[in-house]
């Protein structure tokens, strides 16, 4: 099948698509932000002030990274990936279970956990298969290597990839995120204007804008409800009534 015939579906993904997996989210009562307010670890002026606090905060983060597993939702986002379908998966996490999952189209927006960069050179990357980051790991440029995650306050350089495959969207399912980081939630304004939009998280009644099918579902449960659906009937499209 020629790619421009297959519906194509983008996925929207955030923190709560991984939340059962076992890993934090960050805005609720007990999430990572709650523990580590974002200016002490996750912004340039935090590596300046105190890059061993923030080596140390995404050395335990990529511990739960390690330690979790994909979950229903993200496995079956990776199961449609048949020849009748185009999956492209656009994530707001730096963690790698879509990937582990099968997905073999990820585009993360906020970067990767399980990778280093140069604080120099944003071109210098390098895997990090175990272990994680120490003070004194240089770069090829002899520069103290970083997490090669995007900090708040820094540019997100894959957004404009993102809003050319959100354009292509025949459906775009957001799962897990309350939309509160910009521009990753703007990309809902980048989809066709004529593309349903399905929200999947239990929070979907409260976060969902005007014109976007609220799933109010964890995502264990509403995806591989949507993907079933979807497979059996060979098409994209959000039915009014998935639970009854
Ligand atoms: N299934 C689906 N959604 C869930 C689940 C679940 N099991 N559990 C929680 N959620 C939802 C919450 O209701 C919330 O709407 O996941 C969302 C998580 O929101 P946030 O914690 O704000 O995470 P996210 O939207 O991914 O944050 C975006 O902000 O902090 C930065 O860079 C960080 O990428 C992150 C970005």
């Amino acid at each position: 099948m020629e790619e421009s015939r297959r519906p194509h579906l983008v996925v929207l993904s955030g923190a709560g698509i991984s939340a059962e997996s076992g890993i934090q989210t960050f805005r609720a009562s007990d999430g990572l932000w709650a523990d580590h307010p974002i200016e002490a670890v996750a912004t340039p002026e935090a590596w300046t002030r105190d890059p061993e606090r923030v080596l140390r905060f995404y050395d335990a983060r990529r511990d739960q990274v390690r330690r979790a597993r994909p979950n229903a939702a993200h496995r079956a986002l990776a199961a449609l990936e048949t020849p009748g379908f185009r999956v492209s998966i656009i994530t707001q996490n730096i963690d790698d279970l879509h990937e582990r999952a099968g997905s073999r189209d990820v585009l993360h927006l906020h970067g990767e956990i399980l990778q280093a960069r140069s604080s120099v050179d944003p071109r210098l990357r390098y895997p990090l298969r175990r272990g994680g980051i120490r003070l004194g790991d240089v770069c090829d440029k002899g520069s103290q290597l970083r997490p090669d995650v995007v900090w708040f306050g820094e540019s997100v350089p894959r957004f404009g990839e993102a809003c050319d495959i959100a354009a292509t969207a025949d459906l775009l399912l957001v799962v897990g995120t309350s939309l509160a980081v910009m521009p990753a939630a703007s990309l809902l304004e980048y989809v066709p204007l004529d593309t349903p939009c399905v929200l999947v998280d239990p929070e979907a009644h409260a976060l969902a804008p005007p014109g976007v099918v609220r799933l109010d579902r964890p995502a264990g449960e509403g995806v591989p409800a949507l993907v079933r659906h979807w497979r059996r009937e060979g098409r994209l499209w959000v039915p009014e009534t998935l639970f009854e």
